[in-house]
């Protein structure tokens, strides 16, 4: 057998500098005129939406056509949703800031795996600065850390792992369950929770849903009947989680309440912030978080409000031990000791082994624009939020669901026959996702269909606003 090796030209192509610098250019430019269209040319669609079958067999031909990349970004362009647009009021998604997106440039070409210290030098001091400034911004005291892990599902997971680690039997991480494990959360919960539940083995009875109250805030006066029925039915409760806020109506529930509730009974106490915990960076809307210090963890995501591209999540714990109890696990591999207690090898405390550089999407946030920039999205935000719901309650044939804590507005089109209601404005919703003029979503309320905006981006406008309402009641009108 031959034990030569002749390198191919083709590999030796993949890491030319040259090439990186021509094809790099030219990206940056067609991505810069992207932008500028997006934000300034309101014609230009959010999305040009397509059948999913037939978006595949276009990209099938693809692999086909001419090689020329510029044309394959292009069409990846043409064929995405354009969150930078100001008319995308959809999903939970972060507007990326532009130093973000850059950021995200320099850790693709790293690739830094981050988990262990020598893999990410940098990378790993910065998501230690970057953590330390979010737990003094929850209020928490100098025992606090954190780190930076792969989304609000994953962080909520990890929160609830630590608190079993906490609360459950010592044994449960080598032996496994002996007894039923449970824990309570609103019904308004995002469905991560419950998921998370099932997956630490708690099944169904294990994840307590306790009913909102009008303004879709956990009801907390049901809170130790719900805590005695568990514990008549032999289930062991150990966590109690808060939403700040909730997906789908944006509501904040009354955490100083259930602050007190956790620990009068020994509960370990998470506060799910993926969405609205950014609020811990406003003057203006922290109060709708108060209570938040005292929570054993708490998650933020920084692509939902704080202004960086997905993935991007900090879990932050009051007292840092816990998250090193969380996953005792030996990888001789990787480090020597699971007992040492070292900030800098983040993977002792996080779901994944290889990770992504993500502190450098935040830093360079801070580092260019200054720490109060978080403060400023959240604000007009949230702001915005309450121009748009009063521009509902003014105009007639609209119905606001209620006045929105958060930058959540969910309304409905009303002026026609009560029992056709869902069906119209879902219509409605199809209608715009087809036009591509909008971006917005749908949700169910108990029974009741509203349509649902999540005001993502800063450059959104009064005036997109009345345009999204002039063409809900164009289309109604069309529809009828
Ligand atoms: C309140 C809340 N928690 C958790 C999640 C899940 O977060 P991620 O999408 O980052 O996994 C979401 C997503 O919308 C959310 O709104």
């Amino acid at each position: 057998m031959k034990e030569d090796t002749l390198l191919d030209e083709s590999l030796q192509k993949l890491y030319s500098p040259s090439d990186f610098r021509k094809i790099g250019h030219q990206l940056i430019d067609v991505l810069a005129d992207h932008l500028d269209q997006v934000q300034s040319q309101e014609e230009r669609p959010v999305i040009k939406y397509q059948d999913p079958e037939e978006e595949l067999v276009y990209w099938k031909a693809d692999m086909s056509s001419n090689t020329d990349m510029m044309d394959f970004y292009q069409k990846i362009l043409d064929r995405s949703i354009h969150v930078h647009h100001p008319r995308y009021m959809g999903h939970q998604v972060a507007v990326p800031s532009i130093i973000s997106s850059l950021s995200g440039l320099v850790t693709d070409l790293l690739s830094n795996g981050t988990g262990v210290y020598e893999m990410g030098m940098a990378s790993n001091a910065l998501e230690r600065i970057v953590t330390d400034f979010v737990a003094q911004k929850i209020g928490y005291g100098s025992e606090a850390a954190g780190f930076l892990t792969s989304g609000g599902t994953l962080a909520n997971l990890t929160a609830l792992l630590a608190a079993r680690k906490a609360k459950a039997p010592s044994s449960v991480w080598e032996e496994g369950h002996n007894e039923k494990l449970a824990v309570l959360v609103s019904e308004e919960a995002h469905y991560c929770i419950d998921r998370a539940a099932r997956i630490l083995g708690f099944g169904a009875e294990g994840i307590i849903k306790i009913p909102s109250n009008k303004s879709y805030k956990i009801d907390t006066s049901l809170l130790e009947e719900y805590l005695e029925n568990a514990k008549n039915k032999g289930l062991n409760v150990i966590a109690l989680v808060g939403c700040a806020s909730s997906t789908s109506t944006g509501s904040y529930d009354d955490l100083e309440t259930l602050a007190s509730f956790a620990t009068n009974n020994n509960l370990w106490f998470h506060i799910d912030g993926a969405h609205g915990g950014g609020v811990v960076f406003s003057e203006k809307y922290k109060y709708l978080t108060k209570g938040i210090d005292k929570a054993d963890s708490v998650v933020i995501d920084f692509h939902k409000m704080l202004l960086t591209p997905a993935l991007n999540t900090a879990l932050i714990f009051k007292n840092s031990e816990a998250s090193y109890k969380t996953f005792e696990q030996k990888a001789q591999y990787l480090w020597d000791s699971q007992q040492s207690r070292e900030w800098y090898n983040s993977g002792k405390r996080t779901f994944e082994c290889t990770k992504l550089m993500m502190s450098l999407k935040v830093y360079s946030i801070i580092r260019m624009y200054g720490e109060d920039i978080f403060e400023k999205n959240m604000d007009r935000l949230y702001d915005l939020g309450k121009v748009f719901a009063k521009l509902i309650k003014e105009r007639e044939g609209f119905e606001l669901l209620i006045n929105p804590e958060a930058n959540i507005v969910n309304f409905r089109y009303t002026d026609i026959p009560s029992e056709v209601i869902n069906t119209f404005n879902s219509k409605i919703r199809e209608t715009l996702l087809l036009s591509g003029k909008f971006y917005i979503v749908q949700t169910m309320i108990g029974e009741e269909r509203y349509l649902r905006t999540s005001i993502m981006n800063p450059l959104t406008d009064k005036e997109d606003f009345i345009a999204l309402l002039d063409e809900i009641q164009k289309i109604a009108h069309t529809l009828i």
